[in-house]
């Protein structure tokens, strides 16, 4: 960035979108309220999720858990329920922890401060700046993909946005465009961000602020933002084995693990008494942010009576069946399976 920018040389740009904002925000269920509860879940759901994607979700939630309370007393198999499809479960975990921790240390009243949002389990700077901003009047930028990418097209800005200090240096160069409202600001930034300032195809003839867009006027709006270091995916392979007898089949839950968390899985070895049952196996690739998993389910149809009774009075899985799976939250490859491996 150049320097000598003056403090208010940028304002009116922040202030062009609010007003833009005021005629163009999306229609969301959660901008028809400032409960910080309501827009503490959004800003979850929908920080890896697109609206489109996420709403109905989000609807169901708030609908079975309408407050902080509600949630805090909830059980965690049941809050996962209803994060199914949303995926990343480890942030339904936290935000369960989170309810009761503020049950706990904020007499069940969301907190106002800054510092003591950003103490919840699984809050980050993001969102305890986004809901300071919009429910409590806060006045920090609530910097995310969406801000890198505005911000460093407007000032032709070619900081790297994987280096560790980006969200401290498009945090400064947020202020330079923030206006009084901060809440409506970074609302107005992320409506721009997935509305117009797209990562790809981006709708410049429809932004309120291409005409002083240093990226529009040199047409190099898709070389923002600089993104060097490419998180490269690590490869990892897991063995299932999916036993089953007459429409049953065996589950456990994973622990508090690496992926997956707290989710329902088949079986990783199989006991020595049903190896003879074995029938195939199929191999099925599957893509975490961070992981490329290659699965193999071998099949395990266990044709005797006895062996099925004989193991399952004395193992640690439980027994379902596909309507029972309903119930429970699998990895989106495992639920996948199972509603395809009991077709015929
Ligand atoms: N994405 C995450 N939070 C949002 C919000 N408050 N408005 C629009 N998009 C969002």
């Amino acid at each position: 960035m150049e320097k000598n920018r003056t403090a208010t040389e940028f304002l009116h740009i922040g202030n062009r979108l609010l007003d833009w904002y005021k005629n163009n925000a999306r229609d969301l269920p959660f901008r028809q309220t400032k409960d910080p509860y309501k827009i503490w879940i959004c800003e979850i759901v929908f920080q890896q999720t697109r609206i489109n994607q996420g709403l109905n979700h989000y609807n169901n939630f708030i609908k079975r858990f309408p407050d902080i309370k509600t949630l805090a007393e909830a059980g965690e198999n049941e809050v996962l329920l209803y994060w199914k499809g949303l995926g990343y479960y480890s942030r339904a975990i936290n935000i369960h922890k989170a309810a009761k921790q503020i049950m706990n240390d904020h007499q069940g009243v969301f907190p106002s401060l800054y510092e003591d949002i950003l103490k919840l389990k699984g809050v980050g700077k993001y969102t305890a700046a986004a809901v300071s901003s919009i429910c409590f009047g806060g006045s920090l930028p609530a910097v995310d993909g969406n801000f890198y990418r505005v911000l460093s097209r407007f000032f032709a800005d070619d900081f790297d946005v994987s280096n560790s200090r980006a969200f401290t240096y498009f945090s400064e160069l947020a202020t330079l465009v923030m206006p009084e409202n901060v809440g409506d600001f970074n609302q107005a930034m992320m409506d721009l961000g997935s509305e117009i300032c797209k990562p790809k195809n981006p709708l410049c003839e429809e932004c309120p602020i291409s005409g002083e867009c240093l990226a529009f006027s040199l047409q190099k709006t898709s070389d923002y933002p600089v993104k060097t270091k490419k998180t490269k995916a690590e490869n990892l392979s897991l063995i299932y084995y999916f036993i089953h007898r007459e429409g049953q089949f065996l589950i456990h839950q994973r622990p508090d693990d690496f992926i997956w968390k707290k989710l329902f899985e088949f079986p990783s070895s199989l006991p020595s008494e049903m190896e003879r049952f074995v029938t195939g196996s199929k191999i099925i690739n599957h893509k975490l942010t961070h992981k490329n998993l290659t699965i193999e389910i071998v099949n395990v149809e266990v044709s005797s009576e006895k062996v099925w009774n004989d193991f399952i009075i004395e193992n640690q899985y439980l027994i379902t069946d596909v309507e029972g799976s309903h119930e429970k939250s699998f990895p989106k490859p495992l639920e996948n399976y199972i509603q395809n491996s009991l077709k015929d």
